[in-house]
């Protein structure tokens, strides 16, 4: 039985395809480069899975072959700013960007606070415009 392969994209490093008929993507190193960026890949993602707050956003992987470098992760759909937002995650609305629920998650996960008011009203600029938060109250 032969797999079909579509492919999606190719960055620097691999040539990701879809296989036909499933939610499953994998991925190949390109010619010329070692399983290093796949090794880190895999293992990144299991050190980011130890934060609550990064885990909903890493993709799943079912098969890594060290030797060869190959991946299969599940297959996403492309970006989309305004799918981002709603209805997932359910606090991103207005100027709270599903970026700035996670920003907040981290610094709960990081520090205890909670920071969760991060509108545009509450952020100033200072002279090198550096983002100030000036509303940490909640
Ligand atoms: N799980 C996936 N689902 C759908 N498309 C993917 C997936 N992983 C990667 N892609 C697409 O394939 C491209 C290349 O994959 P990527 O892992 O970024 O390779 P590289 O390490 O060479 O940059 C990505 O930019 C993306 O568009
Ligand atoms: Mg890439």
């Amino acid at each position: 039985m032969g797999l079909k392969l579509v492919h999606l994209g190719t960055g620097a490093f691999r040539a990701v395809y879809r296989i036909k008929g499933t939610d499953f993507v994998i991925k190949f190193l390109t010619d010329g480069f070692f399983d290093e960026h796949s090794r880190d890949e895999v293992n990144n993602i299991k050190k980011l899975a130890k934060s609550k707050s990064l885990r909903p956003h890493l993709p799943r992987i079912h098969y890594y072959d060290p030797k060869l470098g190959v991946i299969v992760m599940n297959y996403y759909t492309r970006y989309n700013k305004t799918r981002a937002n709603k209805p997932h995650p359910a606090r991103a609305y207005g100027d709270i960007t599903w970026e700035r629920v996670l920003i907040s998650d981290l610094i709960k996960e990081l520090t205890g606070v909670n920071f969760s008011d991060l509108w545009d009203e509450n952020l100033r600029m200072d002279k090198n415009d550096v983002v100030k938060f000036v509303d940490v109250g909640c």
